[in-house]
């Protein structure tokens, strides 16, 4: 939503230039966080020691596999040389399924007395109940026969064929992940591990070990956190991971920074994970953000390999690519079990699908939550609403949703209505339904006290409490507060009672099932908290301290909410929720969408919403987007507009705004400026049907949304750098949004040497390109340009008539675009279900494939059910074959009939017109070309195109890439 308390400090600093001053002050960073600290010079100190003496070892005798092969069991001994004793930490090592390796480390703490008697002793092992996507972890039987190989390590096979192999070294422990003979990943290859066990202060120095410093164990020295009294002293966990030949890493969102990682050694600000009220974030940075999810993935040609580190507290990455071939990491989180899933594949996909079979796969969104949602802080009333809503359609813009942050509620009350403002909200949300319109309105986990609500979460005992066990009060919105502990399954039940319709119930009311919910401010955002959070110290369910749950906490809200809402309608009428989370933690995308924060209107941050959705996409959490337009300040008109062409590619489109901006919806610029963002709308709506059948598919293996550029190219090296264009999933829709102030030109990346052709702004041209090798290729662009390629070999389904919602175009006709590739052929596929119910699960849905050679075009599908067969009335009605001018005959077979087609030749493609073929049914265009009828040479150039403005580009092409230029056609 908006800034806080500190977002108006930052506001005003930034105002004099004292950012760094005021992120050093609200912020750790690793020198003022304990146990970052304390990791970072024990690495130092073991990276220098001369005779380095492992502290960590596996007792061999203590290494147990169970006889059907499933689960290896061990102690590893820490040993304590100045005490000359050991403490045991059990260990287990299991496969699950999709080459999944997962290695986990406990401690026993039953005995250890805390300093607090409250807080539950025992580690924090409960992460991964919540991010994973059910309780029950397929554990797979391992490969060998003989796992235990000898005294010094075990190993076992794993992978088709056995084509993967993990070894447990003993000592030091080290595991290591091979793919054939080669080491691809190493835990602890530095001997960085670090377990930090219990004990208490008085016995901590015989305790240490030589590489360790004891700073801040036991007291907290960071600003206000002094009162801190860290009841379990430390307890932090680390380990290095070594990824060999791999000089690219992505992942660990939410930050605002590079695609690629970047190095870390030497900065005071490794990655860290530790969800934040972060206002105006500042581009290029390691600070964190609202949002954590602690995965990584590192590609290079051949194989992919992912870290999953499973822990919900503060965390810190560093990442070192000083290495000539590798890139090494090292991860420090302050408390919890040591939690780790490696895992290994051919391609960046095959670990997408490894880490989503854990943690769940995006879900399927409701169709509406694709199109464009309107948003501001505040939409004052309901004739504010209601006269936005036609505005759109006086511009004749498509929109789907409109937004209401804090001020509809009265005194920020949550499940409450202004009562003068709002005075009819369910005849609002009627008004709203009927062009198919859906309202989100805000609903935070603070509640306030006084308040009935905030009175009853207090004597239910479901607030977040303090380290004395009594409802912790704090500062936000609705001024003092309380917090909704969305980990207690007590609180469910009052959550639902909330969001539930019924008669009594005036917020939801009867009929409010176009009523959706923005789930903000949940890392949780405490305006008087330390770093604008809750104190670590602070109780959830089962006496665990907020220091462990942290990360994940703002999961545990959302999801909450969506089992409400879930429960809203009865089972066969259920409609699929739409919730956008500002918090999240791996997980967060089976129930929620997320959107970044609190940006400006600036170019730097349009420019860094690419990359950061990017990340998103490469971590399982794809249904991601910036706010249109810059949440803070008034963008300029050629801002916007740029913002708006770069919007329409965030999978979660909205554009939102804070109050002190001036209004901005998209009419009010004017003129050609409004033509522009109608016609730039009017594409995401378009390509609707490209949107669903990406995230459908995503939905189901995990591949992100927006494919990055290196994914399908994975053997030219220079493509995994390129963050700042993208496909749209398997469409073949390859977009380079502008992100510069007055560009007249961009370049463009081509990662192969396939054909291209000009797509700009969703229209075909004349223009294809093709490169001898991977290189760049310039392109002017006006205003209203958005610069877009088909990719040769796709087929591209879109709806092109304006609606005024996405749901009043579920009867439109479809227009197909063919791209042949260089060698003829060309493919796309479609899905489609009825947009919002849950039948889809039971095989309720249209799936086809189109395919194309230069003889023919194809649609196949085997779906077979109510919704596919009732949607004979939907036709193809248009057919656009891209660069060919050479058909002379075309006929259409479908159900056995055969009959001839209308066509024409446009420029350099043949459009076939109004063929009206079923969507539903297989059928066959059948192309016969009278090789005669090419164009002579003149003819294929309508007078203008060969412009000097062209040959520039043909000149920029050859300066700015080293490749050959085999192919520019120019028709
Ligand atoms: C967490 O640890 C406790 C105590 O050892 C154990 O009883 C429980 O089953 C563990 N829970 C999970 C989810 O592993
Ligand atoms: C559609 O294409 C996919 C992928 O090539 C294939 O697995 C599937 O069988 C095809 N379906 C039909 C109905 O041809
Ligand atoms: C369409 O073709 C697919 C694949 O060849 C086949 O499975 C399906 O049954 C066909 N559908 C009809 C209606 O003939």
């Amino acid at each position: 939503m908006k800034t806080s308390f500190s977002g108006i400090i930052l506001v005003f600093l930034i105002q004099l230039g004292f950012v760094l001053s005021y992120k050093e002050y609200l912020f750790k960073t690793c020198s003022s966080a304990g146990f970052c600290h304390r990791n970072r010079e024990f690495a130092r100190n073991v990276k220098e020691a001369s005779h380095f003496v492992p502290q960590y070892a596996i007792d061999p005798k203590s290494v147990e596999v169970d006889p059907e092969l499933y689960v290896i069991k061990g102690q590893i001994s820490k040993h304590l040389a100045q005490l000359d004793k050991s403490v045991q930490l059990p260990f287990q090592l299991t496969l699950l399924d999709k080459n999944n390796v997962r290695f986990q480390i406990f401690e026993d703490r039953s005995t250890a007395e805390p300093k607090n008697a409250l807080v539950n002793t025992a580690r924090y092992n409960e992460t991964a109940k919540w991010s994973f996507k059910s309780d029950e972890v397929t554990i797979e039987k391992v490969q060998d026969e003989k796992v235990i190989d000898d005294e010094n390590h075990l190993s076992f096979r794993f992978g088709k064929d056995g084509k993967y192999r993990a070894e447990l070294n003993y000592s030091p422990v080290k595991l290591v992940i091979y793919a054939g003979d080669e080491v691809q990943l190493v835990m602890n290859d530095h001997n960085f591990l670090n377990y930090e066990h219990f004990r208490t202060e008085n016995e901590n120095s015989k305790h240490l070990s030589p590489y360790e410093t004891d700073f801040d164990m036991f007291s907290e020295s960071f600003k206000d956190a002094r009162h801190d009294k860290i009841p379990m002293g430390p307890e932090s966990v680390s380990s290095d991971f070594t990824f060999k030949g791999f000089k690219h890493v992505y992942g660990i969102p939410e930050h605002a920074d590079s695609f690629n990682l970047k190095d870390t050694t030497g900065s005071d600000l490794p990655y860290r994970l530790f969800n934040i009220d972060l206002a105006e974030y500042v581009p290029n940075s390691r600070m964190p953000m609202y949002g954590s999810i602690p995965f990584l993935l590192a590609s290079k040609p051949g194989v992919s390999v992912g870290l999953f580190w499973i822990n919900s507290a503060d965390t810190f990455i560093d990442i070192d690519k000083k290495h000539e071939e590798d890139t090494s990491t090292h991860w420090m989180s302050e408390n919890g079990v040591l939690d780790v899933v490696l895992s290994i594949g051919d391609r960046p996909e095959d670990i997408n699908e490894s880490y989503g079979s854990l943690t769940g796969y995006v879900q399927l969104p409701p169709l509406f939550s694709l199109g464009y949602h309107q948003c501001r802080w505040n939409y004052n009333d309901e004739k504010d609403v209601l006269n936005i809503n036609s505005l759109f359609d006086e511009h004749q813009i498509p929109y789907d949703v409109i937004w209401l942050d804090v001020e509809y509620a009265d005194s920020r009350k949550y499940f409450t209505w202004q009562p003068d403002k709002f005075p009819d909200p369910e005849g609002m949300l009627k008004e709203l339904d009927v062009t198919g319109r859906n309202l989100v309105v805000i609903i935070d986990p603070h509640i306030k006290t006084g308040f009935v609500l905030g009175d009853t979460i207090r004597e239910k005992g479901i607030a977040m409490k303090d380290s004395e066990n009594n409802s912790f009060v704090g500062q936000c919105w609705p001024g003092e507060s309380v917090w909704l502990d969305s980990m207690n399954p007590g609180s469910q039940e009052f959550w639902d009672k909330q969001h539930a319709l019924s008669d009594e119930n005036t917020f939801m009311g009867r009929f409010s099932t176009n009523l959706y919910m923005w789930n903000d401010m949940s890392e949780p955002s405490i305006f008087d908290g330390i770093e604008t959070t809750s104190p670590r110290s602070n109780l959830h369910y089962g006496n665990w301290e907020h220091r462990s749950v942290h990360n994940v906490f703002g999961l545990t809200f959302h999801e909450a909410t969506y089992k409400a809402l879930i429960k809203r309608l009865q089972s066969t009428e259920r409609q699929r929720p739409f919730i956008l989370t500002r918090s999240f933690y791996a997980g967060s995308q089976r129930t929620a969408a997320m959107w970044t924060g609190d940006n400006t209107a600036k170019w730097e941050y349009l420019k860094a919403s690419i990359p950061m959705v990017l990340t998103l996409g490469v971590s399982g959490m794809p249904f991601a987007g910036a706010d249109v337009g810059g949440f803070f300040g008034d963008p300029s008109k050629e801002l916007l507009t740029r913002w708006y062409q770069t919007g329409i590619w965030y999978p979660f489109f909205r554009a939102h705004a804070t109050m002190d901006t001036k209004r901005r919806e998209p009419w009010v610029p004017g003129g050609s400026y409004t033509s522009i963002l109608r016609d730039t709308i009017r594409l995401r709506y378009a390509l609707l049907p490209m949107w669903y059948t990406s995230f459908f598919e995503s939905s189901q293996t995990g591949v992100p949304v927006l494919k990055p550029t290196f994914y399908d190219n994975l053997n030219d090296i220079e493509s995994y750098d390129i963050e700042d264009q993208f496909y749209l999933g398997n469409s073949g829709i390859l977009v380079k949004p502008v992100t510069d102030e007055g560009a007249s030109s961009t370049e463009i990346y081509l990662p192969d040497e396939q054909i291209y052709y000009d797509f700009t702004g969703g229209r075909i041209t004349n223009r294809s390109y093709q490169l001898g090798e991977p290189g760049f290729v310039t392109k002017d662009v006006s205003l209203a340009d958005i610069p877009m390629l088909l990719k040769g070999g796709s087929i591209v389904a879109a709806k092109n008539r304006y609606r005024r919602s996405s749901r009043l175009m579920a009867n439109d006709p479809y227009t197909l675009t063919v791209a042949l590739d260089k060698d003829g052929h060309a493919s796309g596929r479609l899905y489609v279900d009825d947009g919002s119910s849950f039948n889809y699960e039971s095989g309720e849905y249209l799936d086809v494939n189109f395919t194309a050679d230069k003889t023919s075009i194809a649609s196949t599908s085997d779906s077979n059910n109510a919704f596919a067969n009732s949607l004979g009335h939907i036709k193809v009605e248009k057919i656009q074959i891209l660069g060919r001018r050479d058909v002379s005959d075309i006929k259409a077979e479908c159900d056995g009939e055969t009959w001839n087609l209308n066509f024409k030749t446009e420029g350099a493609n043949t459009i076939i017109t109004n063929p009206m073929l079923p969507v539903n049914k297989n059928w066959t265009v059948h192309l016969q070309s009278d090789g005669n009828k090419e164009p002579a040479e003149e003819e294929q150039r309508p007078e203008g195109v060969l412009s000097s403005g062209l040959l520039v580009s043909v000149g920029v092409i050859l300066a700015s890439s080293a490749a050959a230029l085999k192919y520019f056609s120019v028709l």
